[in-house]
C-alpha cells in the first residue's frame, strides 16, 4: 500500500504515541480558521508547505503589537494589519497546501536559531539506532537552519548546545532526551512506514532545554555530516545503509 508522506500524515502518526504527544508542536491543515485559532493560541506561527523540503515556502508569523504581525519568508520581512489582512498576505503567496504549526523558539547561537538532525537507523530485522546527531545553524537574518537555502553552517552537537543560551538544563540531559524522543518517534513512525531503514528527525531545543520533533524526512540527505571535521559519524551512517 502506498504510504502518505506528508508533514501532516508523519504527524499524526507520531500524536498517536502518548509519549511523543508532548514534543510534538501544535499542527493543522492551513485554513483560515486554524490560522486564526493558532495566531490567537501562540506568539508565533509557522506556515509551511504540507510536502515541501529544504526550507521551501517556510513563513513564520509573529504578533507584533496591536493586532499587526510581522510575516517572514527566506530573508524578507514584512509587516500585515489584523488577522485578516495576515490570512489574505499568506493565501495570495501561497500556491501548494499548507499547514500551520506553532513556531518554537529554538534556541539560539549569537542571534541564529538551530537546531537538530538526529538520524535513526536500524538494519534489517534489527533494532533502531541513533547514527548521527548535528546542529544546523540559520544563516543570517534567516529562520530556517537548512544549510543551503539560508547559507547557514552546521556545529557537532555538544558545541552547539554549549554555546547557545539554554536555561536549566546540562548539554548531557538535553542530548539524552534528544536521542529517548528520536528512538521513540522512529520506532512509532515504522509502525506505518513499515519497509523504513532510515529516519532523519529535525528536531529543536528551546531556551528551557525541551526538545521537539520538527519534522521527519524519509530520505535524510547524508552529506550533512560530511561536513563536520569528525567523520565518525558520517562513516557509522554510511555503515548502516
Ligand atoms: N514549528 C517550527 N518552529 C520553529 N522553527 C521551525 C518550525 N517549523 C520549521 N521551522 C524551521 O524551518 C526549517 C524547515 O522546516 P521543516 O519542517 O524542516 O521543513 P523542510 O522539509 O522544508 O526542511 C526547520 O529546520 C526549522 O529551522
Ligand atoms: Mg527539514
Amino acid at each position: 500500500m502506498a504510504r502518505s508522506e506528508t508533514k501532516l500524515t508523519k504527524y499524526y502518526v507520531l500524536r498517536a504515541s502518548s509519549p511523543l504527544v508532548g514534543a510534538l508542536p501544535h499542527t493543522r491543515p492551513f485554513s483560515k480558521r486554524s490560522l486564526y485559532a493558532f495566531l490567537d493560541r501562540y506568539r508565533k506561527v509557522i506556515a509551511k508547505p504540507a510536502s515541501g523540503s529544504g526550507g521551501a515556502g517556510v513563513i513564520m508569523i509573529s504578533s507584533h503589537g496591536q493586532s499587526s504581525y510581522r510575516v517572514q519568508r527566506g530573508a524578507t520581512r514584512r509587516t500585515t494589519r489584523g488577522k485578516k489582512g495576515t490570512y489574505l498576505y499568506l493565501r495570495r503567496n501561497i500556491r501548494t497546501r499548507y499547514l500551520v504549526q506553532r513556531c518554537i523558539s529554538l534556541a539560539r547561537i549569537n542571534g541564529r536559531p538551530f537546531d537538530v538532525r538526529v538520524m535513526v537507523q536500524r538494519r534489517s530485522g534489527s533494532h533502531w539506532v541513533v547514527t548521527g546527531m548535528l546542529a544546523k545553524v540559520a544563516g543570517r537574518g534567516y529562520i530556517i537552519t537548512n544549510v543551503k537555502r539560508s547559507g547557514g553552517r552546521v556545529l557537532p552537537l555538544r558545541t552547539a548546545i554549549r554555546r547557545a543560551s539554554i536555561r536549566r538544563s546540562s548539554t548531557d540531559a538535553i542530548i539524552a532526551r534528544l536521542h529517548r524522543i528520536a528512538l521513540l518517534a522512529a520506532n512509532r513512525l515504522a509502525t506505518y512506514y513499515t519497509h523504513q531503514r532510515v529516519f532523519g528527525l529535525d528536531m529543536g531545543i528551546d531556551a528551557n532545554g525541551r526538545v521537539w520533533i520538527i519534522e521527519a524526512n524519509l530520505r535524510p540527505d547524508i552529506s550533512l555530516f560530511l561536513k563536520l571535521s569528525d567523520k565518525q559519524m558520517y562513516r557509522k551512517i554510511v555503515s548502516y545503509q
